[in-house]
């Protein structure tokens, strides 16, 4: 792992753990001379940082072996409403990078079908393979990936059209209807404007994806991801939190915003607060449901050194009127 933001995708912990307050770590961090740098205001005349798609592209073409690839099994124990046993759910994994999240999805509940976008051609076409090679996943004709920079484009019409927006709760179910099924569901992407689409999604996962995006970009994208809910569809969320061991590690050259930072390899990553986390999403029209840091001690193997890391987690729901 390098130092100085770390890429911590193998470091995740089992799942929902309060092995310390975060207010203690708060109080720590700040009253701690050698942080100082991560807490001062960040000038505003500062140009704000370009989009790091390029570089999450350029990331995983150096990292084609799916070294990054770990399944996120905690993510159930977290956010029980995957585990969804009645009836057919949508869900839309944004940012899905190798399919980490993904698996579980697929593998929790044969009846959820699973649309993940992710910048990169190279991650996605990995995340097809393992899912397709995954034994006892049965996902493949669940899985529907597709290419979109989130921070700059919508999403496509075939995901929802405005009609089945408008009569949301109503929304036929165009991929279970029985005399379309066998087309639709080898060709869902090729679905027409108004004439069928997916009908709006259940359930938005966001997992380590919006602190990749630009700081200045998070309020639009996270607006764009709600307009593909149904009215009372839910944004399971999860991400860095402020004063993450990740952060804390990040030199003064690094900084490029207020919490916001860029690895060397020209990828981003920001640190979330609850308020910040609140702000963007009420302002989006969400109801916040859960919302609380997870932090959680582990021990580094290599130098015995206890590690503090801190996590954001995120329930929230589009009003149904
Ligand atoms: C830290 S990885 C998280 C992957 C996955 N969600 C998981 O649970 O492991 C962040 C992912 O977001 C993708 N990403 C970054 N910026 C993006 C953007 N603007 N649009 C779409 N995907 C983006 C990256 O390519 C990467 O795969």
């Amino acid at each position: 792992m390098e130092g100085g933001g770390e890429r911590d995708h193998e470091a995740e912990p089992e799942y929902h753990c309060h092995d310390f307050e975060w207010e203690d770590l708060r109080a720590d961090v700040e009253a701690n001379p050698s942080f100082s740098h991560h807490l001062s205001p960040f000038p505003t005349t500062a140009a704000s940082p370009s989009p790091s798609s390029e570089a999450w592209r350029s990331f995983h073409r150096r990292h084609a072996s799916g070294r990054f690839f770990k399944e996120r099994r905690y993510l159930l124990k977290e956010f029980p409403d995957l585990l969804n046993n009645n009836d057919v759910a949508k869900m839309l994994e944004v940012g899905c990078g190798n399919g980490s999240t993904v698996v579980p999805i697929l593998r929790c509940s044969r009846n959820n079908i699973v649309y993940a976008c992710d910048c990169s051609k190279d991650t996605l076409e990995k995340a097809n393979e393992i899912v397709n090679n995954t034994e006892g996943l049965d996902g493949k004709d669940r899985f529907h990936p597709f290419l979109l920079d989130v921070s700059k484009e919508t999403f496509p019409d075939w995901l929802f059209c405005k009609s089945c927006q408008m009569s949301n709760a109503k929304a036929v179910d165009l991929l279970l209807d029985s005399s379309e099924h066998n087309t639709r569901k080898e060709h869902p992407v090729l679905l027409k404007e108004n004439q069928c689409c997916v009908g709006g999604i259940d359930a938005v996962t966001m997992i380590f994806t919006l602190s990749a995006i630009p700081f200045n970009l998070m309020s639009i994208t996270i607006q764009r991801c709600v307009s593909v809910l149904k009215p009372g569809g839910l944004v399971l969320f999860r991400d860095y939190g402020l004063y993450d061991m990740t952060m804390l590690r990040f030199s003064p050259s690094q900084r490029v915003g207020f919490r916001e930072y860029m690895r060397a390899d020209g990828t981003f990553s920001y640190f979330f607060t609850l308020d910040t986390m609140r702000e963007l999403f009420h302002a989006a029209g969400l109801l916040e449901l859960e919302l609380e840091y997870c932090c959680v001690r582990s021990i580094n193997r290599k130098n015995g050194k206890s590690m503090q890391r801190v996590w954001v987690h995120g329930k929230f729901q589009k009003p149904t009127r």
